[in-house]
């Protein structure tokens, strides 16, 4: 009997034991070929012998000391490195132990700008529905993902209000060119604030592109625009969360560099230290940054592992491996060959609706009927099967449930390592389409 709180109490996982490459390994001996990186994580696979010389150097040197008595060579050196490429107007960067309480820091800092600069009462923060934040109590308030709101929603912020999403496959009409609805759906965030009241507003938050909630989605053609213009007129903070799709994952480091904007505060995480060291991040613009100077000069929020010596030495020297091997260019190429073996394999098959993403960071959305766009009934798990068939054959992809709604709808996604050559890529693909299919015979059987 396990000690471990697993995710699923009953579950018998397989113990791994050993990552190669983009390779897993359990302790029977079976391979995965890590599809999604986990959750978009392992960006240099499970093995690059630099990270991991960076951090026993690290460990070796100094584990950690506090932010509060020190400062450290590895985060001092990180965050010139990442300030020194991130967008426009970014001036500091903080890095903290995970994603979600990186939104936390986000969040805090965007409160703090407020109190800072004499507007207290500026207390909403608009997200958007089929988002994911995080976990911790904050980022999940902020968070569109119903599922993982539900069971503590009496816990969540009041003061958090959600638009729909940027969706042309759900949501732009027929009528509409995909420009006109990229308006059309940031105009949204514009009937908010102006319910809201535009001075009781924080800030707006969102993926720049979404991750696990909806699957892969990008805003439509001249969304971020008009979304940067409308925080810039009514003096909204804008927060966009790059933990997925930052790091290269998209095929740029910042995800937002491809919608041409630049935020007031940006978090990233996994691809940040690839898995190799636990960490999150938080950038900030100079507006921010001044108008703490200008107060108090003190951040109000701090953890302990802010600015962890090994964790920062593993995201360097991730960071440093992604730049030095052209990685970046490297997703942008394998993300073309990915996105048209996807294309080609699942374009014309019955339940795959609508297939999407950017660099090396792909989803298939599943549907029933691919006319009406109709999901298949939650009840049926249709997103676990498939993970569950893509795993007995040796395939770790990422299958995640309410896509459409929050609730109903499924896809599959995909993250895998920068490293990955192509003919892991057809491995990708065929694993995948064996899998869906058994998944949806598994179905029809049981119907
Ligand atoms: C976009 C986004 N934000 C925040 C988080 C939370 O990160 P973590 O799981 O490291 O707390 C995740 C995790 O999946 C995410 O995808």
């Amino acid at each position: 009997m396990t000690h471990f709180l697993h995710r699923k109490l009953n579950s018998t996982l397989p113990v791994a034991v050993r990552g190669e490459g983009v390779y897993l390994y359990d302790k029977e001996g079976r391979r995965y070929l890590d599809a999604s990186g986990g959750a978009a994580v392992a960006c240099l696979g499970h093995s690059h012998p630099a990270v991991i010389e960076a951090v026993i150097r690290q460990i070796r040197t100094l584990p950690s000391a506090h932010t509060s008595f020190f400062t450290t060579e590895p985060s001092e050196e990180l965050a010139d490195y990442l300030v020194s490429r991130a967008p426009e107007g970014i001036k500091r960067f903080l890095s903290v132990s995970d994603g979600s309480v990186a939104v936390e820091t986000a969040l805090k800092l965007a409160r703090q700008y407020w109190v800072e600069v004499g507007q207290p009462q500026r207390r909403y923060i608009i997200s958007r529905k089929q988002s994911y934040h995080g976990n911790t109590l904050g980022a999940l308030s902020v968070s569109g993902n119903e599922r993982r709101r539900a069971p503590y929603a009496p816990l969540l912020s009041e003061s958090v209000t959600h638009i729909d999403p940027s969706y042309a496959y759900r949501y732009q009409r027929a009528d509409e060119t995909p420009e006109q609805y990229g308006l059309r759906s940031a105009n949204l965030l514009e009937e908010e604030i102006l319910r809201l009241r535009p001075e009781n507003v924080n800030a707006f938050i969102a993926e720049t592109v979404v991750g696990a909630t909806a699957g892969c989605l990008a805003a439509a053609p001249g969304y971020f625009r008009r979304v940067r213009e409308i925080c810039d007129k009514y003096g909204v903070l804008l927060i966009l969360d790059e933990i997925m799709s930052g790091m290269g994952r998209t095929g740029t480091l910042f995800a937002c560099e491809q919608e041409g904007i630049a935020p007031d505060i940006i978090t990233v995480a996994k691809g940040l230290g690839g898995g190799y060291q636990p960490i999150g991040g938080v950038f900030a613009n100079a507006k921010i940054i001044n108008a703490i100077e200008a107060g108090s000069k003190t951040l109000a929020n701090g953890h302990t592992y802010m600015g962890h010596a090994v964790a920062c030495a593993a995201a360097l020297a991730v960071q440093k491996v992604i730049e030095e091997e052209g990685l970046i260019q490297r997703v942008q190429t394998l993300g073309n060959a990915l996105e048209a073996k996807l294309r080609e394999r699942f374009a014309a098959h019955p339940h795959v609706g609508d297939i999407r993403g950017r660099g090396l960071f792909w989803a298939l959305e599943l549907v029933i009927d691919r006319e009406t766009k109709m999901t298949f009934e939650p009840a049926l798990k249709l997103n676990e099967r498939v993970k569950e068939e893509a795993q007995a054959r040796g395939l770790a992809c990422y299958p995640s449930g309410g896509t459409a709604d929050g609730v109903r709808g499924d896809h599959i996604l995909f993250a895998p390592p920068y490293i990955i050559e192509e003919a892991q890529l057809d491995d990708i693909v065929e694993i995948t389409s064996q899998s869906l299919d058994a998944a949806l015979s598994s179905i029809s059987a049981s119907a």
